[in-house]
């Protein structure tokens, strides 16, 4: 039995099956570039948008939700950026480097911390949050994205 067995092993590597493919059930939807300007920057704009203040002519106006629905839009959001940082662990995206994994897991955190904050509709924390969520978004294009514009 066990002679058979060892038959079937060797009669599979000569196939070619040595390294079976992954057997994942996920499959690859976009290209990076893609996944950035499609996904991850569209939901941090709803959060950027929605914080600190901006001069208009009519004087200084704050951006905080101002509505229920205004705060449950940022809390979506930023609880889609933290499911979008878990999507840039998978190995297409990760492709086994350490750092891009470590900096996607502060991406989940950073959306997390956002969500706390729309949840305690705390504009202060909101803005606060907002500012560490992109410093995450600097700190991968720092490394992984070569003809970034300086901004
Ligand atoms: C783990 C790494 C990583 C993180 C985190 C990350 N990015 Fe990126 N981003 C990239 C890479 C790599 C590129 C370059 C893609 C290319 O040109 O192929 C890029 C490119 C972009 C682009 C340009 C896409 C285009 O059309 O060429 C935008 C916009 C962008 N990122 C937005 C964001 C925002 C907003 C965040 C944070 C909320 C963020 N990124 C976080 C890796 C990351």
């Amino acid at each position: 039995m066990r002679l058979w067995c060892l038959a079937l092993v060797v009669a599979i590597g000569a196939l070619g099956c040595e390294a079976p493919p992954s057997s994942a059930p996920y499959e690859r939807a976009t290209e990076i570039a893609e996944f950035m300007e499609w996904l991850l920057e569209p939901a941090a704009d709803v959060i950027w948008d929605s914080a600190g203040q901006i001069d208009t002519e009519a004087g200084v106006q704050d951006l905080a939700p101002t509505t229920e629905e205004g705060w449950n839009q940022v809390r979506n959001q930023a609880a889609l950026i933290s499911e979008l940082g878990n999507l840039l662990m998978m190995p297409h995206f990760a492709q086994g480097r350490p750092d891009w994994t470590e900096i996607s897991r502060g991406l989940v955190r950073a959306g997390a911390r956002v969500q706390r904050a729309a949840e305690a509709r705390d504009a202060e924390v909101l803005f606060e949050e907002g500012g560490l969520l992109y410093q995450v978004c600097v700190s991968c294009h720092q490394i992984y994205w070569r003809d970034a514009p300086v901004r």
